[in-house]
């Protein structure tokens, strides 16, 4: 196991969602299961005039997102790590205030040297806090290490994602940020990167030899929840694509790096983004499809229309749904289409990679009509229900050739007694002991950006390209089945059961 040095986290924007939800929890776990160092604090910083025993409270022991059953005893020593600064990130002058709570934390007898600062505020901060941390030298690793820890989104386009990296790193230096992608913390997207590369069997078919098509699907039942001022600015594109869905891209196809190190995974990654093959203006509107969700009524439930929602506008064009198809050009991915496809209010909660094999080159039982479509699929179940699925054609008992597809599985809940830990958890104690390999760096982010940015300004310009209603509650515009060419070939309607597909099944 790793060393994980004395450290203090200063969390900006402690009172907010993410912190509360996510990485409390997160940090919490991380003190249950031991993995805290010895000397530890975490400072949250707000605007809120909390004092350090009423963020305690809000954070802790009032927190509804902490794990049930936990003994008093042990929410009280881990509350005794909390510190609370409050402070306005747009003033300069308070970060003298912060540097002297990180400099003497109350409390905590020998201060750690060691600094984590997280980014967790609406982005239109982070260029303010990375200047005020900078302005009072909280920027520089002197007496022990500075980290600073970016939400997503990083950038709004193109052009923003470039202007931040370079104000970022005019104060910390590449090695000291870490962009931080949730996914990447899934245990299940991290095993995308062992089942290829810790398995010889598939290995030699991951190409365009063998390979029709990759797809990927990343559905969600929520709406947009109380998010409609984010999503309105955000859209399906930003908030899902340029970041969580392009990672599990770079993950199927990157090439195998020379070592599991941070340096060698994320430069093979960056070439997959630098390979995306730019769409041209008629491609966007025909490889690039978008929806927003209608009303409806589920199971007698009147379900609200994007439209409808708490700060949406009436006439709002952000995309609630995105499907597209794309190459990546290189000698692997060569004429092997690329869908991806996201969106809120569908009919389940699903993210999975799909790899469609090519059928076989000679039909020898072609006399079954069931068999010619037939394709060995392999199904990475991202979430829920996480686990392997690969799909292959098996004889029917009886008399002749029939043949028909079977599931072989494979799913996380077998490991009984193996305590995975969720997304955020393994993030912070990554970046804790100075990991970056699951978090992005400033080049790939660009890159990616690079490819989504022409989409964005053609959806601002060409006001002919149209936005697709949807009913809340089904898989999208119907559209987005003409991206998937091939006859007979759909995207595959997942449920919620990894292995019930293509039967009926309760979403
Ligand atoms: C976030 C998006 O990054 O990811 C949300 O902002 C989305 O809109 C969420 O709901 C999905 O994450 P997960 O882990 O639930 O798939």
């Amino acid at each position: 196991m790793k060393k994980t040095d004395d450290q203090i986290l200063v969390i900006f924007g402690a009172s907010g969602d993410l912190t509360q939800r996510k990485l409390i929890p997160a940090i919490f776990n991380l003190f249950i299961s031991g993995l805290l160092p010895e000397k530890y604090a975490v400072i949250g910083v707000g605007r809120t005039d909390y004092d350090d025993e009423s963020y305690r409270q809000q954070s802790v022991f009032g927190n509804p997102h902490f794990p049930k059953k936990i003994s008093s005893k042990q929410l009280e020593s881990f509350a005794k790590l909390l510190y609370y600064q409050s402070m306005d990130t747009k003033k300069l002058s308070d970060f003298k205030l912060l540097k002297k709570k990180v400099d003497a934390p109350d409390g905590l007898q020998k201060r750690p040297k060691n600094c984590i600062f997280y980014l967790s505020t609406p982005p239109s901060l982070y260029e303010a806090i990375s200047s005020g941390l900078a302005n009072v030298g909280l920027n520089h690793d002197q007496t022990g290490w500075r980290r600073i820890i970016i939400e997503k989104p990083f950038g709004y386009d193109l052009d923003s994602a470039k202007k931040l990296n370079a104000h970022v790193l005019s104060h910390f230096d590449e090695d000291q940020v870490y962009r931080i992608d949730h996914y990447l913390g899934k245990e299940t997207v991290q095993n995308m990167f062992v089942t290829r590369f810790a398995n010889s069997i598939f290995e030699p078919l991951w190409n365009r030899n063998f390979i029709h098509r990759v797809e990927i699907t990343a559905s969600e039942s929520v709406g947009i929840e109380k998010r409609g001022g984010y999503y309105e600015s955000a859209g399906a594109l930003r908030d899902m694509v340029q970041n969580h869905l392009f990672q599990l891209v770079a993950l199927v196809a990157m090439e195998p790096p020379v070592k599991a190190d941070a340096e060698s995974i994320r430069n093979e990654k960056l070439k997959v983004f630098q390979s995306l093959r730019p769409y041209t203006n008629s491609e966007i509107k025909s490889h690039v499809i978008r929806g927003q969700y209608l009303g409806s009524k589920i199971r007698n439930e009147q379900i609200l229309g994007y439209r409808d929602e708490d700060g949406v506008a009436k006439n709002s064009k952000a995309e609630t749904y995105v499907a597209m198809k794309f190459f990546i050009d290189n000698w692997r991915w060569a004429g092997v289409p690329f869908y991806i496809r996201t969106g809120k209010r569908m009919p389940t909660r699903v993210t999975e990679v799909v790899i469609h094999f090519k059928p076989n080159h000679h039909h020898l039982f072609a006399s079954d009509p069931n068999l010619s479509n037939q394709q060995n699929v392999l199904v990475l179940r991202i979430q829920p229900n996480e686990g392997i699925l690969l799909k292959f054609t098996m004889k029917i008992p009886g008399a002749g050739y029939n043949t028909d597809q079977v599931n072989m599985d494979f799913h996380y809940d077998e490991l009984s007694n193996v305590y995975v830990p969720e997304a955020y958890e393994r993030l912070i104690l990554d970046c804790m002991q100075g990991d970056a390999t699951l978090y992005a760096r400033g080049d790939s982010t660009e890159a990616a950006w690079e490819f989504i940015d022409p989409i964005l300004k053609a959806w601002e310009k060409d006001k002919s390209i149209p936005i697709y209603g949807y009913p809340a509650g089904t898989w999208g515009p119907e559209h987005s089945d003409n991206l998937i060419d091939g006859k007979n070939m759909k995207w595959r309607y997942p449920c919620s059961n990894l292995t019930n597909d293509g039967n009926y099944c309760e979403l």
